[in-house]
């Protein structure tokens, strides 16, 4: 078994409510605990970014059927690494919200990621995209 993360980001064609945010997560949550695939979901105004993480083949497969699924649009795929452990493996998929976040943090990452503080889009730069992930820890 070899055990690698995706990450990912890709566009929406509006404005992400949270209720579909919810309504992927009621799908995804089952079948990722069905496939051992773990992760995080986060949406920012019109990008959704995530992670899987899980065996290789498994999340790669996976990945082909999120591409193909009709809610966002121009995919970009930003890593496929080998990990030696999972970053989320408390969740099938966490869905992520700021609001979830302290004040505190969220300030942080606000700071540290997002230039411009109104823009509804996450940093389009990959290595931001990465750093902001890892920096993502939820308590
Ligand atoms: C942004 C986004 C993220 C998604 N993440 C997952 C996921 O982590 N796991 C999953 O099973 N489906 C996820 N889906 C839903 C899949 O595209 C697909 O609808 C779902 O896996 C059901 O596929 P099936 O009917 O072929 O089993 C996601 C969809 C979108 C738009």
């Amino acid at each position: 078994m070899s055990l690698a993360r995706l990450t990912y980001v890709s566009d929406s064609n509006k404005l992400i409510e949270w209720s579909l945010v919810k309504e992927i997560l009621e799908v995804a949550q089952p079948k990722n605990q069905r496939l051992g695939v773990s992760g995080i979901l986060l949406s920012h105004g019109m990008n959704f970014l995530q992670r899987l993480e899980g065996e290789q083949q498994i999340i790669e497969e996976l990945y082909q059927s999120i591409l193909n699924d009709s809610r966002h649009t121009n995919l970009r795929l930003l890593e496929v690494t080998p990990i030696s452990h999972r970053q989320f493996g408390q969740w099938s998929m966490q869905g992520f919200e700021f609001e979830q976040l302290s004040t505190d943090h969220q300030t942080h990452i606000l700071d540290r990621y997002f230039y411009d503080k109104r823009a509804f889009y996450i940093p389009t730069d990959d290595q931001t995209c990465l750093n902001l992930i890892d920096d993502l820890k939820l308590s």
